[in-house]
């Protein structure tokens, strides 16, 4: 379980995170909303200590997630998907999944999780002998969710799997997303379409400036009033 306790953290002198309180039980699927520029993708990369802390605390099944270093998070179970994708271009499809297995535990069950990862996601089967930089954008980001999904983590978190992506595309990436919800893997969902989001998660917390500014189950964000008018635009 992820437990995050009034953290603080910015940029400078800019101060992004006022205070978030947050968790994400085993096995669910949380979503993180919020306009542009509240400080998700912030609160994510504070979560995989690709970006400082300046108070309050991260616990990791109740481990100081605050005192282990960047590159020990995939053997703790927790992988990130950071916006903008980040394959490796010149490897093919097979050889970026095969590298998201590296670490020893993962890496014992690496040909059971490729078969799993190209079921979720057909099309990369398809491609699989194909350079990573030859496919399109939707199909980078299934490569990209695929290569974390190698580790089997029971942490996945995803920074705005749907940006930029055709409508179709975009669902196809909410299905798995569905998919791979009720298995080992929670996951931690920040997304813009929160329509999308909200269906297919548990809970959902909506970032307002740095700050939780309503929290609760899908179906009671859905209906609250203020995420209506405010996010979908009702
Ligand atoms: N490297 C940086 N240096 C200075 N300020 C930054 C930096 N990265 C982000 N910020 C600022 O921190 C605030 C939060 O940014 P963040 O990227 O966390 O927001 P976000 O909620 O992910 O937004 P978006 O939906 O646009 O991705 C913004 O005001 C942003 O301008
Ligand atoms: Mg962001």
């Amino acid at each position: 379980m992820l437990e995050i306790e009034d953290l603080h953290a910015g940029y400078g002198d800019l101060d992004v995170l006022h205070g978030i309180t947050l968790r994400v039980a085993d096995g669910e699927t949380v979503a993180l909303l919020g306009a542009n520029g509240a400080g998700k993708t912030t609160l994510l990369r504070a979560i995989s200590r690709l970006h400082p802390v300046r108070a309050g605390g991260i616990r990791w099944d109740g481990r100081d997630l605050l005192a282990e270093p960047p590159h020990r998070l995939p053997a703790l179970g927790i992988a990130h998907v950071p916006d903008g994708r980040g394959v490796l271009r010149a490897l093919t499809v097979k050889e970026n999944l095969e590298l998201g297995a590296y670490i020893p535990a993962a890496r014992a069950h690496r040909r059971e999780s490729l078969e799993r990862v190209l079921a979720l996601f057909p099309i990369l089967a398809e491609r699989r002998r194909q350079p990573a930089g030859t496919l399109s954008g939707g199909e980078q980001q299934m490569l990209a969710i695929g290569r974390a999904l190698m580790l089997r983590p029971r942490l996945l978190i995803l920074d705005e799997p749907s940006l930029g992506l055709a409508p179709k595309v975009a669902s196809r990436i909410f299905d798995v997303i569905e998919r791979i919800r009720g298995s080992e893997t929670a996951v931690l969902l920040v997304e813009q379409n929160l329509h999308r989001a909200l269906a297919i998660a548990d809970r959902g917390y909506v970032l307002e400036t740095g700050r939780i500014a309503l929290a609760g189950s899908s179906a009671d964000l859905l209906r609250n009033p203020s995420v209506r008018t405010a996010y979908l635009g009702m």
